[in-house]
């Protein structure tokens, strides 16, 4: 059965209410697969939103979920600890090899970011030898989730605007773009320019904490950049007392072909976020990973300098042990799917562009993503270019959940997907493009 979203009890997200979509009803999932109720099978292409890195129902998380409902459903964290939180606690930190020291659990990306946020501001406060600061450099392209304080510090953008009052201050840098250089440059002749006008704000003024999503600007357009802007990055924010926090909800967990963009760019931040991959899909879940040096500003008898965050369901049992096998799975099988899936995914670019011409361009690869953007002569950019939504239509012909940026169109399977899947997913966008007129 197909719903009109105005006809459901639910609200649901990012849907324009008047508009009449049909919602399609999911009712089962198995690997990069869902079934409707209607019994039709559908190929799950941006893997509900990038949490599914495994498939839908991977039966090892499946299997942990299980043993733990067995033992914990839940206990407060707050004067309590568990086994499936230190579990993952400690793989996470050995994933990092301790560049971080202690794990801070929320449920979602956003709230993640929240409490990033939070330390950072408390640390100056906490520090007897820092002057307390309150305001973020942030960029252009950035996404980092709908709640108040991640919104903030998120790019202005369609999503946020009606909300600007309530605005903490931040100071917005265009989004680094090496896709596009604003500059004309190119990795030889790059020393980011980019930068210029960031670095002599951060040594005028001083600032809490420099934002942003290491490697790939994801839900604002999939936009691509050079490590080397991470690595000024460090050294500014060394420079200047500023702590350097990586947002890595999207590209952690292996997404880039690394366990971390972080480790990718060999450029440590001070702060890392990460949610999505790490639930495996399955159960909410966010974590903040935090630097040494920052705990140890929270190391006191004194109350007033005590981190007070907590969120109910946090450190949830079961959330944490399918969080556990799912880093277990990285390590096991997960980052050598996703360096092949790399391989595949590039192999398919030349025939890809071969195919469709003039139609797209920017077709890029980084680890399990493949993005471009279609070449639209109308000039209205970002989510709301209607051609995003008309693509999402027409790949729903061939049965492929797809969720088109405005005309920026990627796709972000599970890193174990067969061919013959990514075979029907590119037939579809081949077909579907080709259905499209073609630019001058
Ligand atoms: C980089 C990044 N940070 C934060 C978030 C927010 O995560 P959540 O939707 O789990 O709140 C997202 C969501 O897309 C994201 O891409």
């Amino acid at each position: 059965m197909k719903y009109n979203p105005i006809q459901t009890y639910t609200w649901v997200p990012l849907t324009i209410q008047e508009e009449g979509e049909n919602l399609i009803n999911i009712v089962k999932a198995e690997g990069e697969f869902v079934t409707d109720s209607e019994g039709n099978t559908w190929i799950d292409s941006i893997a509900s939103w990038w949490t599914m890195i495994f498939g839908h129902r991977h039966p090892a998380l499946v299997a942990a979920l299980k043993t733990q409902i067995e033992e914990l459903d839940h206990i407060m964290l707050a004067g309590h600890i568990h086994p499936a939180a230190e579990s993952l606690s400690k793989s996470l930190l050995e994933l990092t090899n301790f560049d971080f020291h202690k794990v801070f659990y929320s449920d979602n990306g956003s709230n993640a970011v929240e409490i990033a946020l939070k330390l950072a501001i408390q640390y100056y406060q906490n520090h007897p030898d820092l002057i307390p600061r309150s305001e973020f450099l942030v960029f252009s392209n950035s996404y980092h989730g709908d709640s108040i304080g991640a919104m903030n510090v998120s790019g202005k953008n369609y999503f946020n605007r009606i909300f600007s009052d309530l605005r903490f201050p931040t100071k917005e840098f265009p989004a680094p773009n090496c896709m596009n250089c604003p500059w004309g440059k190119v990795a030889n002749s790059c020393s980011t320019e980019c930068l210029d006008d960031l670095e002599s704000e951060i040594k005028q003024k001083d600032y809490v904490g420099i934002v942003i999503e290491p490697l790939v600007f994801g839900a604002n357009g999939m936009l691509f950049y050079d490590k080397k802007v991470l690595v000024k990055l460090r050294e500014l924010a060394t420079q200047t007392h500023t702590l350097l926090i990586f947002d890595e909800v999207f590209t952690g967990m292996g997404r880039l072909g690394e366990v971390f963009a972080y480790q990718k760019a060999e450029t440590k931040p001070d702060l890392l976020v990460m949610a999505k991959g790490l639930t495996g899909g399955m159960l909410p879940l966010g974590a903040t990973l935090v630097s040494e040096f920052i705990y140890k500003q929270f190391l006191s008898k004194d109350p007033y300098r005590a981190f007070f965050h907590a969120h109910t369901m946090t450190g949830n049992p079961l959330a944490c042990s399918v969080g556990y096998a799912s880093v277990k799975l990285l390590q096991e099988t997960g980052l050598g799917q996703v360096k092949k899936l790399e391989e595949t995914l590039q192999k398919r670019v030349e025939p890809f562009q071969k195919t469709l011409g003039k139609r797209i361009e920017n077709v890029r690869v980084m680890g399990g993503i493949f993005a471009f953007e279609y070449k639209e002569t109308i000039a209205e950019d970002e989510y709301l270019n209607p051609v995003g939504k008309q693509i999402r239509e027409k790949m729903k012909e061939f049965r492929i959940l797809l969720r088109p940026l405005g005309r920026t169109i990627y796709i972000t399977p599970p890193y174990n997907i067969p061919e013959k899947s990514l075979d029907q997913i590119f037939l579809a966008l081949e077909q579907t493009l080709l259905s499209f007129p073609e630019s001058d």
